[in-house]
């Protein structure tokens, strides 16, 4: 009976353990369960709400390529230069769609800006607009990555909710860094927003790189206007983008055509000259200059905006003719000095033999052979170009204005062969 009721009660505690053990069970399973269906639920909540943000995020971008990446707006300028806004027009909205990206090009100061950032205004939708920062150390990419609201830390998000807190540190992936990195991922979600705005519209999204020169001035920033370069080449192909770059220098130039001009997608360059005579004096009258001084200053300084205006300062602050046209004068020799023209440098022989073509020729320019022919060396060439003394448009090397012929003329003089100085005086 004893042994029986030992049994039972063993039997007992057994069950008791057993119901303990199940009861743990039950409870650990229970648990379990609601883990998981919490887990579940946050995994859930993580993707909707990573879902939503990806929709808000599309959203956001591709607004802003309909609404625009607009300049600022500004009064409108004196000048209507009525055939030249028409065609930069035209550039920004082709009459027929056409598979090129295009070159603005022309002298510093010729209105390239004014005309583009216009247009920009004036067609609104569907249009970016970036001016290259003039800083030396230049991250395009971001830039570009900024005007249009593009994410471009995601990857880093995840590692920085760990790192920062422990390392109280930012994590900075060194290949984002890279110029180019930040470039390729930024005209990459341009890309994939263009793609999503030409479906809604039937039309190619803008993108205008102004002051593209500022980034051919180091060998890393020339590696991203190559990237932009071979971009836009395929975005114009594929009709999703078509990217609008401007540039004063021609080397600058020869680059976005890039070294296979035949297979390049560059559009013909739109060159933005000087204003004309007419235009220079209508300029300064609105500028508030006298007619007779205003007639004088555009004789000696010829249709660069920016000399003219140099002049109507000068002349609105009281200043006689003769003491305009020495500053003047003086301002030009610096760009000659700049140029290697007034002391011993490798391009001074060249380039004087140049300028005494250019004081030669009837019509104020020589051919790029002939340019060659007195300066072979490329590096002497970009030494000469590009300081405001000669412009060179891969055709014809010219004077850059006519201040700088008139200072070739009567402060060279010197250093040139007398005849050609004479016959340079007749021609005036
Ligand atoms: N159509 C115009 N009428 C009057 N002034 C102008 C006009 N276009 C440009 N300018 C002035 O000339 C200067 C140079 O113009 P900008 O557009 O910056 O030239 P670029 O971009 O070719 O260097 C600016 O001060 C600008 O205000
Ligand atoms: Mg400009």
């Amino acid at each position: 009976m004893a042994e029986k009721a030992g049994k039972e009660k063993n039997g007992g505690e057994g069950e008791a353990e057993k119901t303990a053990g199940g009861w743990v069970k039950d409870f650990a399973r229970s648990k379990l369960r609601l883990l998981l269906a919490a887990g579940l639920g946050v995994v859930a909540l993580n993707a909707a709400s990573s879902l939503a943000a990806d929709w808000y995020y599309h959203k956001t971008v591709l607004d802003t390529l309909m609404h625009g990446v607009l300049p600022p707006p500004v009064p409108p300028p004196e000048l209507p230069r009525q055939e030249l806004r028409r065609r930069v027009r035209e550039l920004l909205e082709p009459p027929q769609a056409d598979r090129f990206y295009k070159i603005i090009t022309g002298p510093p100061g010729g209105g390239k800006s004014t005309l583009l950032r216009e247009a920009c205004r004036n067609l609104g939708r569907g249009v970016g607009y970036l001016d290259v920062n003039p800083a030396f150390e230049v991250d395009f990419g971001r830039d570009l990555g900024n005007a249009f609201n593009f994410r471009l830390q995601d990857h880093l998000s995840f590692l920085n909710t760990v790192a920062q807190p422990v390392l109280g540190t930012k994590y900075e992936d060194p290949r984002g860094q890279h110029p180019l990195a930040t470039t390729r991922r930024s005209a990459e979600a341009l890309h994939d927003a263009a793609v999503e705005f030409r479906r809604k519209t039937g039309r190619p999204f803008v993108l205008v790189i102004d002051s593209a020169d500022r980034l051919a001035r180091n060998e890393d920033s020339e590696k991203v206007l190559a990237a932009m370069r071979a971009f836009a080449r395929d975005w114009a192909q594929e009709g999703t983008i078509t990217t609008i770059f401007v540039a004063h220098e021609w080397s600058t130039v020869e680059k976005l055509i890039g070294e296979h001009p035949v297979q390049s997608r560059a559009g013909p360059p739109l060159r933005v000259p000087d204003i004309t005579p007419g235009e220079a004096l209508q300029y300064l009258e609105a500028l508030g200059v006298a007619p007779m001084m205003a007639e004088k200053c555009s004789e000696l300084v010829g249709g660069s905006l920016l000399l003219l205006q140099r002049c109507a300062t000068l002349a609105k602050a009281g200043l006689p003719f003769t003491e305009v046209k020495q500053q003047m004068l003086d301002l030009i020799e610096l760009a000659f000095l700049q140029a290697g023209l007034l002391d011993q440098t490798p391009q001074r022989e060249g380039g004087l033999r140049c300028i005494e073509a250019l004081l030669r020729s009837q019509d104020g320019g020589i051919s790029a052979a002939d340019f060659r022919e007195r300066v072979p060396d490329r590096e002497q060439q970009l030494g000469l170009l590009g300081r405001g003394v000669v412009v060179f448009d891969g055709r014809r090397l010219e004077f850059a204005s006519r201040l700088a012929a008139t200072y070739a003329a009567e402060t060279l003089r010197s250093c040139l062969p007398r005849a050609v100085a004479e016959q340079h005086k007749l021609l005036r």
